[in-house]
């Protein structure tokens, strides 16, 4: 599997931004606050927070808000080298199945950065996601 690791203080900095935005997240009925950041191959960084409803399933993740930000900043040519995922509880939290096939759709080579049980996990989003759907 591809290991597509960043250095450290580009990791650290995608991180902060991860953490800085979960203040943002509307999530008055889990109480699960989440913030990501996407980092882009043309070294743009776009964070995202989860946005809640009282309508649940209408629930958007903060993978998911991240990258819609940045498609409708940039188009849809953007191309997601990494996302960093954080979480105010510091517990385990890896992108949801909708967001890893969002995420391949712009990143078909990112490193996700997330929350595991024994601290700081690193996957290739292939490795999260095996056979991702693409509409040939
Ligand atoms: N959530 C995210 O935003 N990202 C994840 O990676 C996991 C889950 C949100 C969705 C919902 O607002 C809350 O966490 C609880 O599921």
């Amino acid at each position: 599997m591809r290991k597509k690791t960043l250095p450290a203080g580009v990791v650290q900095k995608l991180m902060r931004s991860a953490k800085s935005v979960m203040k943002n997240a509307h999530a008055p009925y889990s109480h699960f606050r989440v913030g990501a950041a996407i980092l882009l191959t043309n070294g743009k960084v776009f964070p995202g927070c989860n946005v809640e409803n009282a309508s649940y399933g209408m629930t958007n993740c903060a993978e998911r808000t991240a990258i819609f930000s940045a498609v409708a900043q940039l188009g849809s040519k953007i191309e997601i080298r990494a996302v960093a995922v954080a979480n105010a509880q510091g517990v385990p939290c890896s992108p949801c199945g909708a967001c890893r096939q969002v995420i391949y759709e712009f990143g078909p080579d990112a490193t996700i950065y997330f929350q595991g049980a024994h601290g700081l996990k690193q996957a290739h989003i292939t490795e999260l996601l095996p056979e991702g759907f693409r509409l040939q």
